[in-house]
């Protein structure tokens, strides 16, 4: 392996926690200013991982698959690959989804649920969409509090019930989802900080390989015209899906992509609220909703930064090497605030022209979900005008605080209020 050791003549930036994630846009401000290529060594020193923070560099690696691989076996030798040890087989079983692999392998399993994702079959989902999204705010309106925790009441049902329809999980199981999904994207850094997490990530890993065991099984009886019953017919083919590449698969598109949703929804309706001008003239005209949340997307949207990518050679730069196998971090948070791509970046603007933002992602990896999510933020905007026009922020009382995963941006509770009358 390659030389470990560098020189960083970078100060120091703090890129964690929650009063970082408060605002963390002054800080990448700085970053793109003084080191667009930003180094963080490990404290053993053993691993490096690097923060890419221009627009430009950010979006050529995204595209640039090749260099930036999301596998991290992908950038050892034959060699290095023999003595590297092996991975835990639970873990495996979770991890062996298309957002982790390279090549051929990517390209089959995305090709494998492509056409369940595509924009024709998502409009088909629409009426069953606005269904559920009426039928939760129906029963938010009946509380009769006038007041509701958006993310708990709303967001999170809702974005549950679509992709967990959509796979075939069963409604009385939705909750169980919620708390697995909240341990299993926690940031495996913070998971490997003492051992009574790592512990906890065990058994959360055990119990949800347990249930979807069990609902293998059931789906295997007696199929369903669901996803899940898709998948299976394509694990009994063989050569094309694995058992490790189904539960990934699955573990990938109802706790990945459920979780950024939530904070899609939540971000969307928080940058409308605290733009009233802009949020009253969305809600005269609803032919704007689509820019609407193109624009919320970049301005706030809900994916930080993109999963890991680790340099499959070593690559220069802006003056610095990152080091085949170095971990590469492109913040997209970053990259939407970057004025050399968009003029007066800071500014929440629906009628913006120029650079696309890169919210979904890009290149071979671009989000297999952006329709769907698209769909959910239209019809949760849609069906909220609808039932309750005078909503607004209830934060007068407590100030919004942030979660501090690093991949996910929103806030951890969204209070609302309505007039009752
Ligand atoms: C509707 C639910 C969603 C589903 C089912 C979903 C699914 C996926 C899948 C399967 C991938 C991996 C694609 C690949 O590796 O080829 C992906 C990537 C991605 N998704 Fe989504 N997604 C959803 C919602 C969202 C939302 C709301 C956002 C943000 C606005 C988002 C942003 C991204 C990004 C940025 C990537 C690329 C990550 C990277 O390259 O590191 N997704 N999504």
């Amino acid at each position: 392996m390659s030389d470990k050791r560098i020189a960083l003549p970078h100060p120091f930036f703090h890129l964690s926690g929650e009063a970082f994630k408060a605002d963390p846009y002054p800080t990448y401000a700085r970053l793109r200013e003084e080191a667009p290529v930003y180094c963080r060594v490990s404290r053993d020193g053993a691993a490096r991982m690097w923060f890419l923070t221009r627009y430009q560099d950010v979006a050529a690696a995204l595209r640039d698959h090749e260099r930036f691989v999301k596998d991290v076996r992908s950038t050892m030798t034959a060699a290095e690959r023999a003595t590297a040890p092996a991975e835990p087989p639970l873990y495996r079983l979770l991890t062996r989804h298309m957002l982790n692999a390279d090549g051929e392998t990517h390209a089959r399993l995305r090709a494998l649920v492509n056409k369940a994702f595509s924009a024709r079959q998502v409009e088909s989902l629409e009426p069953r969409l606005r269904t559920i999204a009426n039928a939760l705010l129906d029963r938010i309106v009946a509380r009769g509090a006038g007041r509701m925790e958006y993310i708990h009441d709303f967001a999170l049902p809702f974005s549950i019930a679509v992709i967990a329809e959509l796979l075939g999980i069963p409604s009385r199981d939705h909750h169980r989802f919620r708390a697995w999904s909240h341990i299993l994207v926690a940031p495996s850094s913070d998971v490997g900080r003492n051992l009574r997490k790592t512990e906890r990530l065990q058994r959360v890993m055990t119990d949800f390989v347990n249930y979807l065991q069990e609902l293998c099984a059931q789906r295997r009886q007696s199929p369903q015209p669901d996803l899940i019953t898709m998948l299976l017919e394509a694990e009994e083919a063989g050569d094309r899906l694995s058992t490790d590449e189904l539960f990934s698969m699955i573990l990938l598109l109802t706790i990945v992509g459920h979780e950024t949703s939530v904070y899609l929804l939540a971000n969307q309706l928080l940058t409308l609220l605290t733009h009233p001008e802009t949020w009253a003239v969305v809600r005269a005209d609803r032919c704007l909703l689509a820019p609407a949340i193109e624009e919320a997307i970049r301005y706030d949207g809900p994916v930080e930064r993109a999963t890991m990518r680790f340099a499959a050679e070593d690559i220069t730069l802006h003056g610095h090497t990152i080091r085949r196998g170095d971990a590469v971090s492109l913040v997209l948070a970053s990259a939407h605030r970057d004025a050399d791509a968009f003029a007066q970046p800071e500014l929440y603007d629906i009628h913006r022209t120029g650079a696309r933002h890169l919210g979904f992602g890009m290149g071979v990896h671009y989000c297999l979900g952006a329709p769907l999510a698209r769909l959910e933020a239209r019809v949760a905007l849609e069906t909220l005008c609808e039932h309750l026009p005078g909503i607004a922020l209830a934060t007068d009382d407590e100030p919004l605080r942030w979660q501090t995963n690093p991949i996910v941006r929103g806030p951890k509770h969204l209070p609302l209020r309505w007039n009752k009358g």
